[in-house]
């Protein structure tokens, strides 16, 4: 649970709403900490294909995700993902990993660990965490709760502007139909399954630039905290 001292701002939603992008940015104006939970699923999804070349043997990958030491580190780069000890940032990020990174995240012993982890982080600082189930599950006393989402369309086309920056080839339809793949596991997954938390605010930036998603966040918070 988080501290009663330390403030939580949740956002959750499905793939490509832009949660990363709003989250860090609220937690630079509030002076917050940006806690990244996706990250930390991609993490192991990364370790396992690394180590197994696949992601289909649960037991395996909960071994994986039990040792692994996962740290978020701040930098004037961005949030930086090191995996014991080594910086994985943009290795997570690729087509592949986005591609078992729900099978991954479906399994219990690894939700465990990743949810104790997620909660420590939280008692030690005010944070902005991004997820699936921050709201319902991690942090459901949270002050803040915003439930982050944009079409599927415009899901694609941010993702696509992304991937092609990094010199990702691909089709949009193909990555329009990994995102509604991805959202359609998250949510129908038994465990902590993306939904909207009922108390959270529904925030749709289908039409909204960063700025304004940025600044609707942050007056929400202002209202709560
Ligand atoms: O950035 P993007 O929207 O593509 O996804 P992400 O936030 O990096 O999360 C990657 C995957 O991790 C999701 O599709 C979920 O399967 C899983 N995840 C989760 O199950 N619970 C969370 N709190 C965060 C991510």
């Amino acid at each position: 649970m988080s501290n009663e001292k330390n403030i939580a701002i949740t956002i959750d939603g499905p793939a490509g709403a832009g949660k990363s992008t709003v989250a860090k940015k609220v937690a630079d104006r509030l002076h917050f900490t940006y806690i990244d939970t996706g990250a930390m699923y991609r993490a192991v999804a990364w370790k396992a294909l690394q180590e197994k070349g696949a992601c289909d043997d649960e037991a395996a990958i909960a071994q994986i995700a039990q040792k692994l030491d996962i740290t978020l580190e701040q930098s004037p780069n961005g949030l930086r993902v090191l995996a014991d000890g080594q910086d994985i940032s943009e290795e997570i990020r690729t087509p592949a990993v986005s591609h078992v990174v729900s099978a991954v995240a479906k399994i219990g012993a690894v939700r465990e660990r990743l949810v104790s982890l997620q909660r420590l982080l939280a008692q030690k600082a005010c944070v902005v965490m991004d997820g699936r189930d921050i709201a319902t599950h991690v942090l459901p006393n949270a002050a803040v709760k915003i439930f982050l989402t944009a079409s599927v369309d415009e899901r694609a086309r941010r993702r696509y502007a992304e991937l092609k920056q990094k010199g990702f080839s691909g089709s949009m339809e193909e990555l329009k139909a990994q995102i509604a793949a991805r959202d359609k596991a998250d949510s129908e997954r038994e465990i902590s399954p993306l939904v909207k938390a009922s108390e959270a605010i529904l925030l749709d930036t289908t039409h909204l630039n960063i700025e304004e998603a940025v600044e609707a966040v942050i007056n929400e918070a202002k209202a709560h905290i």
